[in-house]
């Protein structure tokens, strides 16, 4: 049976890959830290079949202690602080935990007894490009009057300019994260090349799903719908013969639906609805990890749906899922979600991942953005109806 040993499981990824490699008989050993909240919500209907141990990935030696103590086939290094806006609140806590902690994993490696048999993944991140792009150009028109147009100056207009990334993209990070990320990715092609580890990097663009972070823009919109849509349902006489459009708009910060001293609702504050994300759903993107630790030679792939959108395109997919059509005085643009550096535009060509590994998307984004905003109505409704049932203890009696 093989073994397999994952730091962040209890994060969005961890969770899936998890689930993944246990239906392929793997055992798997997840490294979780002390904290006083619990963490294992992702994972507590795996965690019987998981081995959990506690540990850090900034303490090298209880890294060292638990590689050395698994000694397992397969080591995936997800543990990071993975919020980019974080990264610039707290970049020495992030440069620890996403830098440092690749390094300790590498390290551990490098003096493991069975370092030949490990082989290792890195979680890189589209992040890593930051400002870069690279640009290719396609004729939109073959032909006028049956005449091919190509390399012809005065018709610009007619060829569409695709902006993209790939593995041959130069990285030029936008935020102490990805400059981290960047980090531990030039150390796994060192170790690589130093010492013969067969190390990995998926460079991985956005995903998200059901599991996402609640403060990473696509959860933290579906996750808002989700209450707005409660708050609606728990207000019958007030919505009565209303529709979810219909409210008023009195001043930026609330929703109401009959005047200020009605029931309101806060709106859904935003930063920088322009930028341009490849969104793809989180269970495509674990099966790529495995796939790139099962090859022969270890190598860097980009992992992407090949689609951009926008973070005002997700709205519209995501507030049409409830019947909304104009989101426009729900959200609040706030300059707090706005970052010190952004990146403006990420959009993966995945070829190399395809050809090689075989891996394909099986979820687009419209299809990603319903499943989230109907995770989330859906956990609204059990909780409101959890609310609703009176326990025995608490009915009033008589
Ligand atoms: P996530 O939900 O934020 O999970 C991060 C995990 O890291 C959590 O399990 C967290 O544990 C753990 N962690 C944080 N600090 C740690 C420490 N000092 N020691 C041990 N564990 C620690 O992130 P994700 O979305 O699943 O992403 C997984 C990995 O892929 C991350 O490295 C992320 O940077 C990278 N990535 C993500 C994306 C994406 O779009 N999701 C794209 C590219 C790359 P707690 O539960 O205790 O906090
Ligand atoms: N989080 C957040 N919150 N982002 C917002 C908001 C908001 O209120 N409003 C607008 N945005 C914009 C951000 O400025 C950014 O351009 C975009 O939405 C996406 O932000 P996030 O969802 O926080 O993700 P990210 O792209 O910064 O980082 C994620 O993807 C990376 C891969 O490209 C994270 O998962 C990283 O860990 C990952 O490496």
């Amino acid at each position: 049976m093989k073994t397999a040993f994952i730091t962040g499981i209890t994060g969005q990824d961890g969770s899936y890959l998890a689930e993944l490699l246990l239906s392929k008989g793997y055992e798997v050993t997840g490294v979780t830290r002390r904290v006083s909240t619990n963490t294992l919500l992702r994972i507590e209907h795996i965690l019987p079949k998981l081995k959990i141990v506690e540990g850090d990935v900034t303490d090298g030696f209880n890294v060292s202690k638990i590689i050395d103590d698994e000694e397992p086939d397969e080591i995936y290094n997800l543990a990071a602080q993975s919020h980019v806006s974080t990264s610039f609140k707290q970049p020495s806590l992030t440069w620890d935990v996403t830098a440092g902690g690749a390094l300790n994993i590498l390290e551990a490696i490098r003096y493991s007894q069975v370092k030949k048999q490990m082989k290792f993944y890195q979680a890189s991140s589209s992040e890593m490009f930051g400002k870069n792009f690279q640009t290719s150009k396609r004729c939109l028109v073959i032909s006028v009057d049956g005449e091919v147009i190509v390399n012809d100056p005065v018709a610009e207009n007619l060829y569409e300019i695709k902006k993209y990334q790939d593995e041959k993209t130069e990285f030029m990070p936008q935020s102490p994260y990805a400059i981290a990320k960047l980090a531990a990715h030039h150390l796994v092609r060192n170790y690589r090349d130093s010492y013969g580890i067969h190390g990995s990097c998926g460079i991985l663009f956005n995903h998200e799903s059901e599991r996402r972070g609640e403060h990473f823009v696509t959860r933290k919109i579906t996750k808002w719908i989700g209450e707005f849509v409660r708050w609606h349902q728990e207000n019958p006489t007030v919505f009565e013969n209303c529709q979810l459009q219909e409210y008023e708009n009195l001043d930026t910060d609330y929703i109401y639906t009959q005047g200020k001293s009605g029931p309101k609702f806060p709106k859904l504050r935003l930063g920088n609805l322009d930028a341009k994300r490849d969104w793809g759903h989180a269970e495509d993107y674990v099966n790529a990890m495995w796939l790139m630790v099962q090859q022969d030679i270890p190598d860097d792939y980009v992992v992407a749906t090949g689609e951009t959108h926008s973070v005002r395109d997700f709205l519209d997919v995501a507030f049409a899922r409830v019947g909304i059509d104009d989101w426009s005085n729900l959200v609040v643009i706030d300059p707090e979600f706005y970052r010190p550096a952004e990146v403006d535009y990420l959009l993966g060509v995945p070829d190399k991942a395809k050809k090689e590994l075989g891996w394909e998307i099986k979820v687009d984004f419209t299809d990603l953005a319903n499943r989230m905003v109907d995770s989330d109505v859906e956990t609204q409704k059990l909780q409101r109806s959890s609310l609703q049932t009176v326990p025995n203890c608490c009915a009033k009696k008589g």
